[in-house]
């Protein structure tokens, strides 16, 4: 199995960086850490993305020891880099048609070149300042610092000759969109009127959206609490949404009132539809089949009172299911560490009313969340994560009691793990009734939320 997808097939799921480092203006302020220590920093964490490993498990191998300031520096100018990689790619072709080598070499140039090309206006750093920072970053590694001489050559040629360089590497796809050929090629016959905001929005930041735990409270006490703290947020203009405030600023969880007390949890607003759809009530029997970290199970249990199953293939991950039942006080859930797709080693023949499939997916539809997902997912794993998903489906309607529904989710905007997969499903199964259901949601900024696909599955109780 390529790197790309982790053993569990899980979404790479990085807290969002909350930026300490990167200051919004052209030619703005001096930075207040050292720089060229955090391109060096990112540099790492890129050069270890582009061997084919998540952010999610570079971060803590590397970054493990570093204090937080350093750690979300690093972090943070590696987003940056990994939103601009195929702009950055592209001109440095362009500035040396010979392969960079050593890799640390060819990782801090990239750093430095998406961030001195970032656009006009969210560009962190004045060009000397970043140009002399590189130079000086060669010394902090035994793989640049004999290349002095070429990175400063390189960097102010690009800063001299910015405008045509940059151009030229708009006339390139990859360029252009900052996403590989394949994934561009897919999204565009996918979605022929909205291919390009697709990709555009795949390379902006997402806001910070949160829901408010309704055993502790309504939305607008939240809000009270928000408010009171400095921190203004909005409800989403969608009705399914009654917990949901976007804010208007990302800020660390731990300045979240009440976040420790259980009072809220970070949840996109797309992926804060699922619990709502699935129609819990108090008393019924609920199946969460890939549960971790558990932020759907906890809004589940929001909901109704119910007798709910939490399953999930992996230990670590599982662990912080209980993590997040504990956190907003939620008690009926039992967690446990079991491949869904082998019921008979976990499920006592009991049926649920209610199955919830958020299945492993291409997590296509986060990117904005997790900029390294596009460069590590090859084309050949959409197939792969397809026939899992097939499989899962097949095996979770066989434990659906007749009456009951399934929500079969992914945050995917492939429609091979949606819309296609959704109806192959319909056409094996002639006890399935569609349900309402939102389909393919693409992201968006306006209301702001990620790509998500849900389907809705009734079992006719007279097939
Ligand atoms: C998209 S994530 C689930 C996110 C979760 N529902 C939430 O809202 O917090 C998919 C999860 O499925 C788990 N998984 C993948 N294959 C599985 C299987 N066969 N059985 C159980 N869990 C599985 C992965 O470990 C991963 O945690």
């Amino acid at each position: 199995m390529p790197r790309s997808i982790d053993q569990s097939g899980a979404a790479h799921r990085l807290s969002p960086p909350v930026d300490s480092h990167l200051q919004p203006s052209a030619n703005g302020p001096e930075p207040r850490r050292p720089l060229h220590r955090d391109l060096r920093d990112s540099a790492d964490l890129l050069g270890a993305v582009l061997q084919g490993e998540s952010l999610a498990t570079a971060l803590p191998r590397l970054a493990g020891a570093w204090d937080a300031g350093r750690r979300g520096a690093a972090q943070s100018l590696a987003f940056e880099t990994l939103r601009g990689l195929g702009r950055a790619r592209v001109l440095l072709a362009l500035l040396h048609p010979k392969r960079i080598k050593p890799a640390p070499l060819e990782s801090l140039l990239l750093v430095s070149i998406a961030l001195l090309t970032m656009p006009g206006q969210s560009r962190p750093y004045a060009d000397h300042t970043l140009v002399n920072e590189a130079v000086q970053a060669c010394a902090l590694h035994p793989g640049t610092r004999a290349a002095r001489g070429l990175v400063n050559a390189l960097l102010r040629r690009l800063q001299a000759q910015r405008e045509s360089l940059v151009a030229a590497a708009m006339g390139d796809e990859v360029g252009r969109w900052n996403h590989p050929a394949w994934w561009i090629g897919r999204i565009r016959a996918a979605f022929p009127d909205a291919w390009e905001s697709v990709l555009d929005i795949g390379a902006t930041h997402p806001a910070m959206s949160v829901r408010v735990n309704a055993r502790w409270g309504t939305r607008d006490a939240y809000l009270t609490l928000l408010r009171a703290r400095g921190l203004d947020a909005h409800a989403p203009d969608t009705p399914e949404l009654t917990q949901a405030l976007v804010l208007a600023r990302a800020v660390p969880v731990d300045q979240l009132p009440g976040f420790d007390a259980g009072a809220v949890s970070v949840q996109d607003c797309a992926a804060q539809l699922a619990a709502p759809l699935l129609d819990v009530r108090d008393g019924m029997r609920v199946l969460d089949a890939c549960a971790a970290p558990g932020g759907k199970t906890a809004h589940l249990l929001e909901i109704a009172r119910c007798d709910l199953i939490a399953l999930d293939q992996d230990p670590g991950r599982a662990a912080r299911i209980d993590q997040t039942l504990a956190r907003l006080r939620l008690r009926g859930a039992q967690v446990r560490v079991a491949d869904a797709s082998a019921p008979s080693v976990w499920w006592d023949g009991r049926p649920f009313d209610r199955i919830l499939l958020d299945a492993p997916c291409s997590a296509s539809g986060i990117v904005r969340r997790h900029p390294d997902i596009r460069w590590l997912r090859q084309e050949r794993d959409i197939a792969a994560l397809s026939a899992r998903q097939t499989a899962l489906l097949d095996t979770m309607w066989q434990l659906l009691a007749p009456g009951g529904r399934l929500l079969y989710a992914t945050c995917s905007v492939f429609p091979e793990e949606g819309s296609a997969q959704a109806q192959a499903f319909l056409d094996r199964h002639n006890d399935a009734l569609a349900l309402s259901a939102p389909g393919q949601l693409l992201p968006s900024r306006t209301p702001d939320r990620d790509g998500f696909h849900y389907a809705l599955f009734a079992k006719r109780a007279n097939a």
